[in-house]
């Protein structure tokens, strides 16, 4: 082995270690390190000791922020044997008051000096931290702060400073420790991945971290989880079920079978041409259950969409259990979760984080399932799914597709979901999507759908009274779908749109658009 191959052998695990205190967040910390090619660990507060740091040695270490006051006699701390590594420290909100707080500096909780969104911060000094930063007098960033810094800790330099946190960024630049009050990996922090770029720098990664090394990490994690077990995967042709497969058939071959379950809640055709898409692609075993009838009868009477939302879960779940008893020997139920679809599922580490809605695949599974999980997307991004599905060179028939959620047409349907009314929504939805494409707008959309009202009102066609559904158009541009935003389509696309919905759909008399964002509105309507 020649040094220089030995070396980059020696240094192959070059990783940054996050440690989570409980933020919403901290998964896009995670998420931007990947972005600029650097492989990250994030591990809770608790799991923090010499061992783990010895078998990781991080090259440097993060700590996220979080929903406490560490002036709270049980807030989260961590050993201070971590100051002690001689590797670069950045502190985000939560983490930098940490960082000041067991380093002797002080933190003030009394005096009401909140920052809560957009903030603007002003340089002191300057810092390699912030090397393209402040062009003009100052840069905005956004803030989500009750406490703030109100002495630092010895050694420590301010380099910025916001109306509300006098220290807003500070460092300690021989030990290379930095500490920030805002939230440098949020979008709405718009050089924030500069300053993490330059913290990357100062602390010497190599930068070589690609979706092929996940894709990699992954194959090994698979195998190492699944061993010679079978596993089922739920299909539903999506990009991220899609991705699941394939990535478990190249970890494990045919000890995968892919159940694609059609809860009758699908889109016009769909069926028929995720089967073939499928099937013209892939040669992995693959069974095909028809369920539609089971889903609606047990949809029958219900209104509420969290409610409806976990019937559907637990039916998929039950659909899953048969058919693994039937096949034999069936150990793990795959599935194509992302980190969207958890942090919104589910609170993470006691944080305040709440349950917007039970994603089906996540909230509204059953404790006791008889299948092991396995998730191997659980950490990513639909953008980072994309392009893991480029790395496996799946079609773009796969990639592009927008995202359909699990529980389908139901939690488009406000209400109770009847055949009557998925026939409508179908043929409402084939329509606007078929417009789309004809305007060239697929790509540029995220993802656009109809949902259809439980109201109903009057119209008059040909001269005679109507009383009919009322439906809704919606389509958004996202980049992960954690936000996003309406899309602006012109005047003709939607008067054009609106004509023929009504004049080829029975049922329909009236077609509105949602300009509504994400947040305040979520995406889906339930
Ligand atoms: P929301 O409505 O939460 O949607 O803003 C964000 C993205 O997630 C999709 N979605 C789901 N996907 N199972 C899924 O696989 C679900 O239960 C589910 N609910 C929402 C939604 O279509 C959008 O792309």
């Amino acid at each position: 082995m020649t040094k220089q191959n030995k070396a980059l052998k020696d240094d192959i695990n070059e990783c940054l270690l996050v440690i989570d205190f409980g933020s919403q967040v901290t998964q896009l910390i995670a998420r931007r390190l990947r972005e600029l090619n650097v492989y990250s660990k994030i591990h809770p507060f608790q799991n923090i000791n010499q061992k783990l740091l010895k078998e990781l040695s991080p090259k440097a270490i993060i700590f996220s922020g979080g929903p406490r006051s560490v002036l709270d006699k049980n807030s989260p701390k961590i050993s201070k044997i971590i100051y002690k590594l001689g590797v670069p420290i950045l502190g985000i909100c939560y983490g930098q008051q940490l960082l000041m707080f067991q380093l002797g500096g002080k933190i003030n909780s009394k005096e009401k000096k909140s920052e809560f969104g957009r903030a603007y911060i002003k340089q002191k000094r300057k810092s390699k931290l912030l090397d393209g930063w402040f062009d003009k007098n100052f840069e905005e960033v956004w803030m989500s702060h009750g406490d703030h810094v109100s002495e630092m800790a010895i050694n420590f330099k301010v380099l910025a400073t916001s109306k509300n946190a006098p220290f807003a960024v500070v460092a300690d630049e021989k030990r290379n420790f930095y500490g920030v009050q805002f939230h440098p990996e949020v979008y709405h922090t718009p050089k924030g991945k500069i300053l993490l770029d330059n913290f990357l720098k100062i602390s010497g990664f190599r930068r070589d971290w690609t979706m092929q090394s996940f894709y990699q990490d992954a194959i090994k994690n698979i195998r190492k989880k699944i061993g010679n077990n079978k596993v089922i995967c739920a299909l539903s042709g999506g990009v991220d079920s899609s991705v699941t497969a394939i990535l478990l058939h190249k970890a494990i071959g045919n000890n995968l079978t892919c159940i694609f379950v059609n809860h009758g809640l699908l889109r016009k055709n769909e069926h028929f041409e995720v089967l073939k898409m499928f099937k013209d692609n892939y040669k992995i075993p693959l069974i095909y259950a028809n369920e539609s009838k089971l889903f609606l009868s047990k949809l029958k009477g219900i209104t509420s969409p969290e409610k409806k939302r976990k019937i559907i879960g637990n039916l998929f779940v039950k659909v899953f259990q048969d058919y693994a008893k039937k096949m034999d020997d069936i150990k793990f139920l795959a599935q194509g979760t992302l980190y969207p679809d958890v942090i919104e599922s589910i609170s993470v580490n006691d944080g305040p984080s709440v349950t917007i809605k039970s994603h089906h695949n996540v909230g509204g599974l059953p404790k006791k399932m008889g299948l092991k999980l396995i998730e191997p997307l659980r950490n990513l991004f639909k953008d980072e799914v994309r392009k893991l599905g480029n790395e496996l060179n799946l079609p773009n028939t796969f990639i592009k597709r927008h995202p359909f959620p699990g529980p389908g047409l139901a939690i488009r349907c406000p209400g109770e979901v009847t055949i009557k009314k998925i026939k409508i929504l179908q043929n409402i939805d084939e329509i606007f999507i078929d417009q789309i494409k004809k305007y060239n707008l697929y790509n540029e959309i995220w993802q656009a759908f109809s949902v259809l009202l439980p109201t109903r009102s009057v119209g008059v066609m040909g001269d005679k009274r109507t009383y009919d559904y009322a439906c809704v158009l919606r389509a958004v541009t996202s980049v992960d779908g954690m936000t996003a935003d309406y899309f602006k389509f012109d005047q003709n696309f939607l008067s054009d749109t609106s004509t023929r919905i009504i004049n080829e759909v029975s049922g329909v008399n009236r077609v509105t658009y949602d300009i509504t964002s994400k947040p305040p509105g979520t995406i889906e309507w339930e």
